[in-house]
């Protein structure tokens, strides 16, 4: 239960939290920090928000910390938060998360269909669009249950799009903001979806009072997705697009989140990243050039064809054979999903190919790690020499934001111009068609011939840029958005 004395006044709603939970042998519960932009960025909430989160347990040691702690967790396993860990029954969260939000929702945003990779609306989908229901159902309740009269609510992501029309009708009192972490998709490409199932996602957004983006681009593209299905009216009012449907009006916002220097700064300082530097560059060699990536192994993230554009650059440039290697980390994600088991192997397979084709007695041209680890990431991210961010499509991508940060040397950023941190970067990175492997492999070429000097200076600019909407300064706006308006 949430302390009687203390009543919330802002309530977050996502599917992931801020922890997620182990059981140990001896029946013990770990506590780890929750991976992913949407987490990065509501981390930065702090205690002194007053605020509960309201989120999923998403394994069996969630679901038993969730029993244990009767819902609202112990605040040292949460930085200091209050989270409530909703126990969905595992059927339905399987249905919901992996079927709806992850095969469905998120393969549609991100564009990933293409041939042999095809939806399938058959009868399983009806029942996981059920499920889909129902757990939105859950958070709605507990998000009604918990919130104090007039208080703000801010519902996080594809896995909740329902939750904002549900929530009004049990509580038209409560201010109501919606936040989508990923791109949306264009309407010819979201008519895809099953037509009921297509207006019930934007129905749900709507019921919000604000809905709000990562880039300007996403936000229009969901106001035309409202125009097309619902036949809503898109105007424009303070810099803000507005869509009415059904007698009401919502605010379309854009948020760009941007990365957390000081957090950074610090973290990537500490002994354990110091160690985790050392062991990789010795792994790197002396004097080599790095290429780093470090991403949630994730189709959209399109780290096979980022491999196929450095072997294309082994092999158009022999002259970077033994001189440079490509840092490639690709963490598990998802794995209860066949296609993205496939895709990890996939990406196992073309570094080897890749090594055993171009290796050397003392030269391993890709060192791919595949465990997670943040500090290991934050040393792969300090040492780079040419960072590669190439999504498909992606909302943000905070990666691309966090590696000027906390650069050594300066490095230079080789980007695809369909994440949204093209928006904030695209003038101090090298833009590229994710698609195309040749123009990336050149694009690599460019970016390791680039001077000291001109690196280090646009290190700092991609720097300014990246840290211009610090994670609190990115929540805070949401707050006092939904509170004015
Ligand atoms: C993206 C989504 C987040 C999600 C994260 C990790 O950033 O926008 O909502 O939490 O990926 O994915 P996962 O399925 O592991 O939560």
């Amino acid at each position: 239960m949430v302390a009687e004395s203390r009543v919330p006044q802002v309530l977050v709603a996502s599917n992931r939290g801020p922890v997620s939970y182990a059981i140990a042998e001896d029946g013990s519960l770990t506590a780890k920090r929750g991976g992913g932009g949407l987490v990065s960025g509501l981390s930065a909430i702090g205690p002194e928000a007053n605020a509960v989160w309201v989120c999923a347990a998403l394994g069996e040691g969630d679901r038993e910390a969730a029993r244990r702690a009767d819902g609202l967790l112990p605040r040292e396993d949460t930085g200091g938060q209050r989270v409530r860990m909703l126990d969905i029954p595992a059927e339905t969260f399987a249905d919901a998360y992996n079927g709806v939000a992850n095969s469905v929702l998120w393969f549609v945003h991100h564009m990933l269909y293409q041939t042999p990779l095809e939806p399938a609306f058959d009868a399983s989908f009806a029942r996981q669009w059920a499920a889909y229901e129902a757990y939105n159902t859950a958070f709605a309740r507990a998000l009604a249950r918990d919130a104090e009269e007039g208080a703000v609510v801010l519902v996080q992501d594809y896995h909740l799009t329902l939750v904002p029309e549900l929530l009004r009708s049990l509580r038209p009192d409560l201010r109501i903001g919606h936040f989508s972490h990923t791109p949306w998709a264009p309407a010819d490409y979201y008519r895809m979806l099953p037509d009921d199932a297509a207006a019930a996602v934007l129905r749900g957004v709507l019921g919000a009072d604000r809905a709000a983006f990562l880039t300007r681009r996403w936000a229009e593209a969901f106001a035309a997705c409202c125009a097309d299905v619902l036949g809503a009216t898109v105007g424009s009012a303070d810099g803000e697009l507005r869509v009415t449907h059904a007698g009401r009006t919502t605010r379309v916002g854009v948020h760009g989140l941007g990365a957390d220097a000081d957090f950074l700064r610090e973290r990537a300082h500490r002994p354990d990243v110091e160690e985790r530097g050392a062991v990789l560059r010795a792994q790197v060699g002396e004097g080599r050039r790095t290429i780093v990536r470090v991403d949630r192994t994730e189709l959209s993230k399109n780290i096979v064809r980022g491999l196929h554009a450095y072997r294309r650059l082994l092999t158009d440039h022999p002259g970077w054979r033994e001189r440079v290697v490509h840092v490639a980390f690709a963490y598990p994600s998802r794995q209860d999903l066949a296609v993205y088991r496939d895709y990890t192997a996939e990406v196992a397979r073309v570094a080897g190919e890749i090594n055993d084709a171009f290796g050397t007695v003392g030269w391993t041209p890709v060192v791919l790690h595949v465990e997670d680890d943040f500090a290991r990431s934050l040393a792969a991210y300090r040492m780079a020499d040419v960072a590669l961010v190439n999504p498909i499509r992606d909302g943000m991508n905070l990666v691309a934001k966090e590696v000027p940060v906390v650069s050594d040397d300066g490095c230079v950023l080789v980007l695809s111009r369909e994440a949204g941190a093209a928006a904030d970067l695209g003038e101090d990175a090298i833009l590229v068609n994710p698609y195309d492997v040749a123009a990336t492999a050149r694009a690599l070429a460019d970016a390791l011939a680039v001077p000291p000097e001109a690196r280090a200076e646009g290190t700092k600019r991609l720097a300014a840029a990246a840290t211009a909407l610090p994670p609190r300064d990115w929540f805070l706006a949401q707050l006092t958005a939904l509170r004015e308006g």
